[in-house]
């Protein structure tokens, strides 16, 4: 335990002080165990008898208490200031530090996660852990765990593990159409951190970036923070669509963000007329385009397009993650780089964090290489598909006039409803009353939305559970659209 001599006399008296400030300013919570007089004393090099006359000061103030079982804090100590009063010290931020506390504060998903969850919660975006495949994952641990040579423990490749960059480009070009090498990979801490590095990379201040609209609040939020200009695309049935921008705003942007193969959150697929436009813009004005593929790993209809990194690997930086497929407090993804990108990509991620821990990366690469994750993915796909066809059901016998658009591809839909877009946050509010959490689209919309539409995960919810859901927000719907 760290704990300061503090001012001047005996050393029990500065050891009883140190641990009094460490106790009333919250350091030791109420509860907390001491070390033992035997333990404390070695760590401080002190005489037993000089710990023992500490506590005894501290017991007899009531700041601890003495029990068979060692020496603890007090439940009555006093507590540290719940937030900064006025006489805390002010620390004056940077200017890209005011600009990422202020659009941290602002983040909407942020605010989403940190409702209270309901019975028939729809939140999007969140694999069903109750599928997830535990003895694999367990065994892929205690394989990585049993072979964690002096490599695995010391500090590792910033572009990651080889191993599981190596499974990453078979998946990839497998399954995703991504043309890549090993080289081209980067292991990162989950989409964001690929997000926040390409940003770091590739946009000053004041820049102006390719946006859809509506669009991913996260990657709004990094932009905010960069000091960047958002220039906003409309998205329809088939994507982005660059028609309505003036020539002027689509020649300063230098970088485009897009989610083509589930746009988040409408869930358009982008068609290839409009990936081809798309990418002839980014070739007359060589702009790189970022391609977050979040939720690629599950397509339900038809084959899946392929990436638009294949079509275009020198101008796309294409983003993976494991958030979906395996859980998202893995905090794992990749980042496949244009080679003009590749050196300071791997830089950037070097300056940021060294690298991802090596032992967790082998133990995916394990699922990988056993065929594990495979299967996991495969049989997780046909769970949410089921799910899916349950939802649109619901929706579409239960909700006269409703729309429901999305649904080809990932874990959510978007459920375009017959109501006035004012009469939304009613039908939000009201669904929650009776423990249905659905999610209005409008704030993910930095131009004012067309219509009513409400944003519904269905990975979470077992099918039963989605169709008492829908059956209990079909009458505030109903309700709304008579006004
Ligand atoms: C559009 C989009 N990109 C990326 C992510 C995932 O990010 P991460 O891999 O950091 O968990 C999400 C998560 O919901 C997302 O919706």
């Amino acid at each position: 335990m760290y704990v300061e001599l503090e001012g001047e006399g005996p050393t029990y008296l500065r050891l009883y002080r140190g641990l009094r400030s460490a106790i009333t300013g919250g350091g030791l919570a109420p509860g907390t165990r001491l070390p033992s007089t035997r333990e404390l004393a070695a760590e401080l090099d002190v005489s037993r008898n000089t710990v023992l006359r500490a506590y005894e000061q501290l017991l007899a103030e009531g700041l601890a208490s003495a029990t068979h079982g060692g020496t603890f804090v007090g439940a009555s100590a006093p507590e540290a200031p719940a937030s900064a009063g006025p006489s805390c010290v002010v620390v004056p931020l940077a200017p890209a530090g005011l600009r990422i506390v202020e659009a941290a504060r602002s983040s909407l998903l942020r605010k989403l996660m940190e409702l209270e969850r309901v019975p028939y919660d729809f939140i999007f975006g969140i694999p069903d852990p109750t599928i997830f495949p535990l003895p694999a994952w367990r065994r892929a641990l205690a394989h990585a765990a049993d072979r964690a040579s002096n490599r695995v423990l010391s500090y590792g490749d910033p572009r990651g593990d080889d191993q599981l960059r190596a499974m990453i480009v078979d998946h990839v070009t497998r399954h995703r159409g991504v043309r890549c090498t090993s080289d081209d990979v980067v292991i990162v801490g989950g989409a964001q951190q690929a997000l926040d590095l390409a940003v770091r990379l590739l946009v000053a201040p004041g820049d102006a970036v390719l946006l859809e609209d509506p669009g991913y609040p996260t990657m709004h939020m990094l932009l905010d923070a960069a000091g960047a200009e958002m220039i906003a695309a409309p998205v329809d049935g088939d994507g982005l669509d660059l028609s309505g921008l003036s020539s002027s705003e689509l020649s300063r942007c230098r970088v485009a963000y897009v989610t083509p193969s589930h746009q988040f959150p409408s869930g358009a697929v982008m068609s290839r007329e409009r990936r081809d436009e798309l990418l002839v813009w980014a070739a007359d004005t060589g702009a790189t385009i970022i391609e977050d593929d979040y939720d690629g790993d599950y397509r339900h209809v038809g084959p899946p397009l392929p990436a638009l990194q294949g079509l275009a690997p020198e101008r796309v930086l294409y983003v993976g993650t494991f958030s979906k497929s395996l859980f998202p407090s893995l905090r794992l993804g990749y980042a496949i780089v244009p080679r003009a990108l590749r050196e300071a990509f791997a830089a950037a991620k070097w300056v940021s964090d060294w690298s991802e821990p090596t032992l967790l990366q082998r133990a995916v690469a394990h699922l990988m290489q056993k065929g594990d994750f495979q299967r996991h993915v495969k049989r997780s796909a046909a769970v949410y598909r089921r799910r899916r066809d349950a939802l649109v059901d619901a929706l579409d016998t239960g909700i006269p006039g409703v729309r429901v658009r999305g649904g080809d591809a990932g874990m959510h839909v978007v459920a375009w409803l017959p109501v006035a877009t004012e009469a939304l946050p009613d039908v939000v509010a009201g669904a929650r009353a009776v423990g249905v959490g659905v999610y209005s689209i409008a704030p993910f919309f930095i131009r004012p939305p067309p219509a009513s539409g409400i944003v519904l995960g269905y990975s979470s919810l077992a099918e039963g559970a989605l169709r008492e859901g829908i059956a209990r927000l079909a009458p505030i719907v109903a309700q709304a659209r008579r006004g």
